[in-house]
């Protein structure tokens, strides 16, 4: 047997080492590395995992690598043709994956930033939360194409819902097929109208209250556990999903699942990621998946959309964290890609005696001030794309944000 390519999984917590597990026992790849940035942790694994090969049966090498923030330890994952991104913190119990914004964020763009520099054609799956948010973070971070950049989430979230169905309909888990889309928290769409039951539809074997009760519930299925660990969040179901990304990817499989994939045109929604179906082979998302939904399952979809778009201009959120050391931060007049999906060049803003610090300052107060004040994103493009009018804005801003905090 022929085993090829190369896995990283970047983080040792439960979620990482059960993933790194499950692929190795795969027994499909050369080698698959888990990183970590506590010391010796993950070459612990690693040899743990290698002395179960002869009981298990399996030849894939586990390796494992120290790493630090600053690209430290970082070589042995050099090449790699999938990366999953695991680092972060899990939730505790009450608090939700957007909770986790601010910490996450900057551990997994330091990881992307490092992963991008080792391994430039990887394909990404990232699996640290708030999902969809972290996956376009990755993106931004990596500079690498869209499609070689996803989230799992929709995996996950659409065997939870296949499991509750089995359950409450009391069938085999193999007699039913489910589909969960939109976004890895509170917009998350199961999609009854796509579920079976020995080939049934949903409808006809469950009542519109259960059927109501478990879509809940799926939407609610990673705090359910979350609540019942009391420490961490579960692992054995989304390990499962994310190795199942990068066997798809490393064997080229062209098969259909639901990931959080880049969403351009499909649905009527454009520039955002987000939970959908799409193709999975050697270079990540081959194509987005459109199918069939109700009309209020399709609106649920683009409020997902709306959701995702929004948490990444909110205070504290994406936009916040990108924007201060983006490396094209108006050096040499490139445009700078803001966090918001609009597009404006720094250099053109930027003047004598106002560093760029400060500039990210301001636009980040604006931005912080323009979500409270309920502007719609298109009003926020429109007001980044046009230099002098944001100009003009980010001093207004500015100006009000001044007065407004010296008269607190
Ligand atoms: C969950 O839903 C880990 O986000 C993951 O359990």
């Amino acid at each position: 047997m022929t085993r090829r390519g190369k896995v990283t999984v970047v983080g040792s917590g439960f979620y990482g080492s059960t993933t790194v597990l499950r692929l190795a026992e795969y027994d499909i790849f050369e080698s698959v590395v888990i990183t970590d940035i506590i010391e010796g942790k993950p070459e612990g694994i690693a040899l743990d995992i290698n002395q179960s090969r002869s009981v298990e049966n399996f030849e894939t090498k586990v390796i494992g690598a120290t790493t630090t923030a600053e690209g430290g330890g970082y070589e042995k994952t050099a090449n790699s043709d999938v990366v999953i991104i695991t680092a972060g913190l899990p939730r505790k119990p009450g608090m939700s994956r957007m909770d986790l914004i601010d910490v996450n964020a900057k551990i997994v763009r330091q990881v992307a930033e490092n992963i991008a520099k080792h391994s430039p054609n990887a394909v990404i799956i990232v699996v640290s939360n708030p999902l969809d948010e972290m996956t376009a973070l990755a993106q931004l971070a990596t500079k690498f194409p869209h499609n070689r950049v996803m989230g799992q989430a929709g995996m996950l979230d659409t065997a939870r819902f296949t499991h509750f169905v089995a359950e409450k309909a009391n069938v085999p888990i193999s007699a039913v097929k489910t589909l969960t889309l939109g976004s890895h928290g509170e917009t998350m769409v199961p999609v009854p109208s796509r579920c079976t039951v020995n080939g049934k539809a949903l409808s006809e074997v469950l009542s519109a209250t259960e059927i109501a009760e478990l879509v809940d519930r799926t939407r609610n299925g990673g705090a359910e556990i979350v609540a019942l660990l009391k420490t961490g969040s579960a692992y054995y179901a989304p390990s499962a999903a994310a190795a199942r990304m990068a066997k798809a990817v490393i064997e080229d499989a062209k098969v259909v699942m639901p990931v959080c994939a880049w969403v351009d045109g499909q649905y009527g929604i454009s520039g955002v990621y987000l939970g959908v179906e799409a193709e999975i082979g050697k270079h990540g998302v081959n194509k987005i998946v459109e199918t069939k939904l109700t009309d209020s399952e399709l609106s649920a979809l683009k409020s997902a959309a709306e959701a995702v778009r929004a948490a990444r201009v909110a205070p504290g959120g994406i936009a916040t964290l990108i924007l201060p050391s983006d490396v094209s931060w108006g050096d040499g007049g490139a445009p700078a890609p803001a966090a918001v999906g609009a597009r404006f060049s720094l250099a053109e803003q930027r003047r004598p005696g106002i560093e760029r610090e400060r500039i990210a300052a301001i636009v980040r107060k604006t931005l912080a001030g323009a979500m409270q004040q309920g502007q719609r994103l298109a009003h926020l493009r429109a007001m980044f794309r046009i230099g002098p009018a944001h100009r003009h804005a980010v001093e207004k801003s500015h100006h009000r944000s001044r007065s407004s905090s010296e008269t607190a």
